[in-house]
């Protein structure tokens, strides 16, 4: 039920528009309210009079309405739903929230809002294929939008593929999920991400190929849940997800001390590939060329992070979940490695470089628990991560 819910339904230009009419009947069935906003391009396919009586509601159209900003800014109407829903969600409403642009009322809306999004797209198969379209999505996605099909099927344009949006009740049930509260809400979720950075000296460093894009993922994935996420990140090339604590470090003792310092938590899932060594004492001046001659460098072991974690005596989380990297014999190398360091799980993943996984967009994983191992197939670091945000969820209920 939605009942005393409202939703800002922002009304996209295309064929489909004629679907969200039935949308608002839908969610008003359930006892939200709708509030509608059409686009320009929307009111080629559908009127505000039919989309005002079908929602019982004033139609908000323009961004320069005078009567409209007495009554109530846009500003205020951002941020009066509880959800804002984009149906149809077109190629050209999806650049313009990825780009950050407001030139008209919906996009303004969109930029100005603090409330979580939900895009229905709905458009032809080449522009939902098309690469712009498609790293718009990326965008949006690491951004926490949520995003409601689209449906592959026979479109209007006369072409079949991926493009056509979601049906109503789909669009509801996505709302319905968006609004409840999640498993994890109130959980306190510990992650860590990215590389670690050892300097050598004040320019050179030690590091290794891990773009974070796993540990992201995770820390999205348990937000989305309600969890309240602390990021513990190394300089990775993805970006931190919204909605959590972000705490960045360059080093290994640095990750322990922010890992330490954000304690006690309910849950920590160690995703960085922390370097095993440091310099035993980096140099503070540049190290020069000596006559041909090449330096020696003298390594120190780095704390374990994960196994300090989970060997806690006291105030240890209730869930601590380890990575293991491995090139070889995958399987045993990770419940051996589960063993020494005394985590309850280990997510264990084959990194050679023909796997193509580590920087790559996808894994295959292999959870190594009590309950036994569990070989999950290959899949984008996305579905990795909502399948594992769930299972934290179900062992932290
Ligand atoms: N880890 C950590 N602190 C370290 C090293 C690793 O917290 N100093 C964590 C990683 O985040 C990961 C797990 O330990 O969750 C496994 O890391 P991995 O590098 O695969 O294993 P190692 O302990 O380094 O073992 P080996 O080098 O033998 O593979």
């Amino acid at each position: 039920m939605l009942s005393g819910k409202r939703i800002l339904l922002i009304i996209g230009g295309g064929i489909a528009a004629f679907k969200a009419q039935d949308l608002i009947r839908r969610l008003r069935e359930r006892g939200a309210e709708v509030i509608p906003v059409l686009t320009k391009a929307a009111e080629e396919f559908v009127t505000p009079l039919s989309v005002s009586a079908l929602a019982a509601q004033k139609v908000y159209r323009d961004l320069f309405d005078l009567t409209d900003e007495a009554e109530m800014g846009h500003i205020e109407l951002s941020r009066s739903a509880d959800l804002v829903v984009v149906a149809p969600a077109t190629a050209d409403l999806m650049a313009k929230m990825a780009g950050g642009l407001a030139n008209d009322l919906a996009s303004t809306l969109l930029l100005a809002t603090d409330k979580r999004v939900l895009l229905a797209p709905a458009m032809n198969v080449r522009m939902w294929e098309h690469p712009a379209t498609q790293r718009n999505l990326a965008t949006l996605t690491a951004d926490g939008v949520l995003i409601v099909g689209p449906d592959e099927g026979d479109m209007a344009c006369g072409e079949y593929g991926p493009g056509r949006m979601s049906e109503p009740l789909a669009i509801v049930a996505a709302v319905e999920a968006a609004l409840a509260d999640g498993p994890l809400k109130g959980k306190h979720v510990l992650v860590t991400s990215g590389p670690t950075h050892e300097p050598i000296d004040p320019v050179r460093y030690i590091a290794n190929r891990s773009s974070g894009a796993q540990g992201a993922a995770i820390a999205r994935a348990l937000a989305a849940l309600g969890a309240d996420v602390t990021f513990v990140t190394g300089p990775a090339d993805v970006d931190p997800p919204s909605g959590v604590s972000v705490i960045r470090i360059q080093t290994a003792q640095e990750m322990l001390g922010a890992v330490e310092a954000s304690l006690p938590a309910d849950g920590a899932i160690f995703a960085a590939a922390v370097a095993d060594w440091r310099m035993a004492s980096a140099s503070d001046s540049k190290i020069k060329k000596k006559n041909g001659k090449t330096p020696t460098l003298e390594f120190a072991e780095n704390p374990d992070i994960l196994a300090t974690i989970a060997q806690m005596k006291a105030g240890r989380p209730q869930l601590v979940v380890g990575f293991a990297a491995e090139t070889d014999d995958v399987i045993a190398n990770a419940t051996a490695k589960r063993e020494r360091k005394g985590c309850d799980w280990i997510v264990a993943n084959d990194v050679s470089p023909e796997t193509g996984i580590m920087g790559g967009v996808e894994n295959a994983v292999t959870v190594i628990s009590n309950e036994g191992v569990e070989s999950w197939p290959r899949l984008s670091k996305d579905q990795v991560a909502a399948k594992l945000a769930a299972r934290i969820a179900e062992a932290l209920s």
